[in-house]
């Protein structure tokens, strides 16, 4: 079957998860378009980052099901469901600030299933094609997140928009046909924020959607269609920014009142 445009990548269905009896996603149902850059928002707890949790495999849903492209990955391992395609990032940037930008792309370009150690450690032709193509990557990525001129520095000498950028910078490496950001300008100035909006816009040409949280709702009103708006664990509405930032149960969730 023809995968077009705008067939669904990513559906997510009845999905649940509960901590300690309290239910944080309560039946979530979403959809994200192949080629599109979704936006994710909603109140402080509305179960955003539970929810990329939980979709990325780090914690396993109680019921539902996520389907992406075609395979079913609720419950799936983190590394299969990022060889499936699918990766995300942390609202908090992860790393090991001593290796280099360089290194630390590499490194998430490396993660992958069937790159065993012993062909690492025998240092087959295969292997070092590999390498070679791993490494071109790294610097292709590098140039098109502007992190070029820091290729070579700690990640612990980045400045927080740098760190942000090799936050998104390591989820491309492994080449993903849908990224999840969880707040990727969280504490950026408002040009690198403009710069990082301009290099997200150029993924869906590359084959990349994005389906990113943010609470700047200016970044999303300027990046996204459709937004979707959480509450509460569940799905309140979808549509153009304008259209949910007109509606009345959104601007309920975010003052705080119970509809
Ligand atoms: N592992 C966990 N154990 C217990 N409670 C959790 C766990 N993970 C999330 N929660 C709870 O789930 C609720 C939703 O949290 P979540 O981080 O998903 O919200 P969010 O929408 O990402 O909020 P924010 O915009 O502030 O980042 C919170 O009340 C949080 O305490
Ligand atoms: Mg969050």
């Amino acid at each position: 079957m023809k995968q077009g445009k705008d067939a669904a990548l990513l559906s997510i269905t009845g999905l649940r998860r509960a901590f300690y009896g309290l239910e944080v996603l309560r039946g979530v149902d979403l959809t994200v378009r192949g080629g599109s850059i979704t936006g994710l928002i909603g109140p402080n707890g509305a179960g955003k980052t539970t929810l990329f949790n939980v979709v990325s495999g780090l914690v396993p849903p109680d019921s539902g099901s996520i389907r992406f492209d075609g395979h079913e990955l609720a419950g799936a391992a983190p590394e299969v469901i990022s060889a499936a395609g699918l990766v995300r990032t942390f609202q908090v940037a992860r790393g090991f600030p001593k290796l280099s930008v360089f290194q630390h792309l590499m490194l998430y370009g490396r993660h992958q299933p069937g790159e065993g150690l012993l062909p690492a450690l025998l240092g087959t032709a295969a292997t070092r094609r590999r390498e070679a193509q791993l490494a071109e990557r790294a610097f292709e990525i590098a140039r098109l997140l502007n992190l070029e001129r820091v290729i070579d520095n700690p990640a612990s000498a980045l400045s927080g928009g740098q760190k942000k950028l090799l936050e998104i910078g390591r989820a491309l490496m492994a080449e993903p046909r849908l990224v999840l950001l969880d707040e990727p300008t969280a504490g950026v100035n408002p040009v690198l924020k403009a710069e990082i909006a301009q290099h997200l816009r150029a993924l869906p040409a590359r084959g990349i959607s994005v389906l990113l949280i943010e609470h700047d709702m200016r970044f999303i009103g300027e990046l996204c269609d459709p937004v979707i708006v959480m509450a509460e664990g569940q799905v309140l509405a979808e549509g153009t920014f304008d259209t949910v930032r007109a509606d009345a149960r959104v601007r309920e969730a975010y003052m705080g009142v119970r509809a």
